[in-house]
């Protein structure tokens, strides 16, 4: 686009794609979106989140391809063999405060001191970036949990190098063997949320990794953007939200309330689906087994209300966030962890990204439109 001149200032004039909206800043063969359809590596979100485990599809996001059987059992190992954190490293994370501390600011600060430890942080060799990402999808589960242990005093407890990250979530959560049938959920949750095109946060790590920062880097950028109550932020508020309405009966006039005051209702619309995001259909369906299976069908039904009020008044739908919130809380989930396991899941997605921007790098560097004044002299 031709700059126009004034006063000598060379001022950008072309359209501005608000939110770059409509803007496509890369080309990518990580995860496509076409209407209600996600695919991951050309597979469709359902058929992953029914037949995949999480391991599987963070090998297929980074290698393009499933792995065999024992490619498989071999990332597993390699994944188990890394989500222990090294005893310095725990006394260090233990000096981070965490009173009044968001655990996504808490686990922003955590990653950031892991760069600390890594002896491989600044090594850009393809080798030791693909070392890397192991270790970073390996303990951003174990920092997650790790969070929780510290700010109520409890000693941090080492994952089980043989078994899953789901597994593994609920372990050094809370110490104890957890239920079968929540890590197969949870593990279907993590599939969900690994990837999502070219999302806030996926940006911001290409972004980052765009001037050849490091890994770490560029995926503090990722958990600094995901942190937003527009973005990965919306799952915990949800849950606050349902809390807040308190009951069924409450809830159309709460909503509507909400409405009339142009507030947003969180995890509702999507700026890519417009007609539905189809990782909401399938947390919508565990949602109602698991809050009945809790005793508390009342959030999934306030959760199924206030779904068709947002499309009667809004022609809104709702994205990931707003049922996987019930899903999260009816597994006895602290509600401010959702989002940072929405991390944990990402963060595999988030490298995808970066390895990709690497192949093919060129700098992200838009223009602004210039608003300010111009001409002005030091008298
Ligand atoms: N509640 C109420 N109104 C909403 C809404 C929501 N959750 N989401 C969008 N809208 C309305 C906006 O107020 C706006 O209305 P207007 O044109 O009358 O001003 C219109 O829909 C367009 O919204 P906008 O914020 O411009 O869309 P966007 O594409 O920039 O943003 C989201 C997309 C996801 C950020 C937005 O829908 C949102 O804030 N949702 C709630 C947060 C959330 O769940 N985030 C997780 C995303 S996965």
């Amino acid at each position: 686009m031709a700059a126009a001149s004034t006063s000598g200032v060379e001022i950008y004039d072309g359209a501005i794609d608000r939110g770059l909206e409509g803007v496509v800043a890369c080309s990518t063969g990580i995860s496509s979106i076409v209407d209600t359809t996600l695919c991951y590596r050309g597979y469709t979100i359902e058929d992953l989140a029914a037949k995949a485990s999480f391991e599987q599809v963070v090998y297929l996001l980074w290698n393009d391809r499933l792995p065999t059987t024992d490619e498989l059992a071999s990332f597993k190992k390699e994944l188990g063999a890394n989500m222990a954190l090294d005893a310095n490293f725990i006394n260090v994370l233990k000096t981070i405060p965490t009173k009044n501390v968001h655990p996504m600011a808490w686990l922003r600060t955590a990653t950031s001191l892991l760069a600390h430890y890594d002896s491989e942080a600044q090594d850009m060799s393809p080798e030791a970036q693909k070392r890397k990402a192991v270790r970073l999808t390996a303990k951003m589960t174990t920092l997650v949990t790790s969070f929780d242990r510290i700010r109520n005093g409890r000693e941090i407890i080492a994952p089980k190098a043989d078994k899953s990250v789901a597994y593994n979530f609920f372990w050094t959560l809370t110490g104890t063997e957890p239920d079968a049938e929540i890590v197969k959920d949870f593990d279907t949750c993590l599939i969900l949320h690994a990837d999502h095109e070219l999302n806030c946060s996926a940006f911001a790590a290409r972004v980052t990794a765009s001037s050849l920062s490091d890994m770490h880097s560029a995926i503090v950028s990722a958990i600094s953007a995901l942190k937003g109550p527009l973005h990965g932020g919306a799952n915990e508020q949800v849950i606050k939200m349902l809390q807040t309405i308190g009951s069924i009966e409450n809830c159309k006039t709460w909503i509507v309330r909400a409405l009339d005051n142009k507030e947003k209702v969180m995890g509702i619309g999507h700026r890519v689906y417009k007609n539905g995001d189809p990782r909401a259909k399938i947390l919508r369906a565990m949602s109602e087994r698991l809050t009945k299976k809790k005793g508390e069908a009342h959030w999934y039904t306030m959760s199924t209300m206030i779904d068709d009020i947002m499309q009667e008044k809004k022609g809104l739908l709702p994205n990931v966030d707003f049922y996987s919130a019930t899903v999260y809380y009816s597994m006895g989930i602290p509600t401010d962890l959702f989002t940072p396991i929405f991390a944990a899941s990402r963060v595999s997605g988030w490298l995808s990204h970066i390895l990709e921007q690497w192949q093919n790098n060129r700098i992200y560097r838009p223009r602004g439109k210039w608003v300010g004044k111009n001409g002005l002299k030091l008298s």
